[in-house]
């Protein structure tokens, strides 16, 4: 525990921090939840403020022995200098939707290959972690996701990327659906690679599953259901880069 603590907040200091705004679109009650470190277990219940990281980084780095491990795992080399991944931590609270960017122009080198996938994760014992997903190449750049953490009795199992086979872009010609299932941008169209689109990452929170008091999280039905009215539409600045 110790020697993964240490690891990860030596990472922490080293790494390029990036600009996040979290979009909290409720106001509530008050946080029960005393953990703020990412590599630690914890139980929540509704309201309170649950700990999470991401991390940015070449697909392989989160492999071990070809297992994908989380980033708390000090068997990955995620901190070597050579893998120089971005690490961003983020406290939404429990059950609400929120929306988390992270500003492209405000990190030197976003996106580059070398931190081409990410790969959200939280807790020690009961390490949970998504699958690494694409984020940016050359070539493309994935704007927008949507993540949902998935609790049982207040702890967390899984992180999920929910996908919409690109019906957001669809008839919009800024766009390539990669793979049938992720609206990407040229990257030569971002800001930062002389085009004029903001290609900030945006990704749509929302909860699953139930609370350490057995109540159920709601919010992934919410926004399944509302699918359509996205939250990017309550972004304007990334509303009108997003949709030109
Ligand atoms: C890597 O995986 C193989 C096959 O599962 C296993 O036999 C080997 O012991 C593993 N190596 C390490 C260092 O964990
Ligand atoms: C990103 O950062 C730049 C420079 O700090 C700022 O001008 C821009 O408005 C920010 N974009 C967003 C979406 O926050
Ligand atoms: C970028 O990613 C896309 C989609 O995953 C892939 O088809 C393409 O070959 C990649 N390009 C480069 C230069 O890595």
């Amino acid at each position: 525990m110790a020697l993964v603590f240490a690891m990860m907040s030596k990472i922490f200091f080293l790494i390029l921090m990036m600009m996040m705004v979290v979009v909290t679109i409720v106001t509530g009650a008050k946080n029960t939840n005393n953990v703020y470190d990412p590599c630690s277990d914890t139980k929540i219940q509704k309201q309170d403020g649950f700990t999470f990281g991401i991390a940015f980084s070449s697909k392989e780095s989160f492999f071990f022995n070809d297992t994908a491990l989380s980033p708390c795992d000090r068997r990955l080399s995620l901190s070597t200098a050579s893998n120089n991944p971005q690490l961003s931590l983020f406290r939404p609270k429990v059950d609400e939707i929120s929306l988390l960017t992270i500003n492209a122009s405000s990190s030197s080198s976003f996106p580059d290959n070398q931190r081409g996938y990410m790969v959200a994760f939280a807790g020690r014992k009961y390490a949970a972690r998504s699958s690494p997903t694409f984020v940016a190449n050359s070539t493309y750049t994935i704007t927008s996701f949507t993540m949902v953490l998935e609790f049982q009795k207040g702890t967390l199992q899984n992180f999920h990327w929910k996908r919409d086979g690109c019906a957001s872009c669809s008839g919009k010609s800024s766009f390539v659906c990669l793979d049938k299932q992720d609206c990407a941008i040229r990257t030569s169209s971002c800001k930062d690679h002389g085009g004029s689109v903001d290609c900030s990452l945006g990704i749509q929170l929302a909860f699953s599953g139930t609370d350490k008091h057995d109540d159920v999280l709601n919010s992934w039905y919410e926004v399944a259901n509302l699918r359509q009215y996205s939250l990017y539409g309550l972004y304007s600045n990334l509303k009108n880069s997003l949709t030109s």
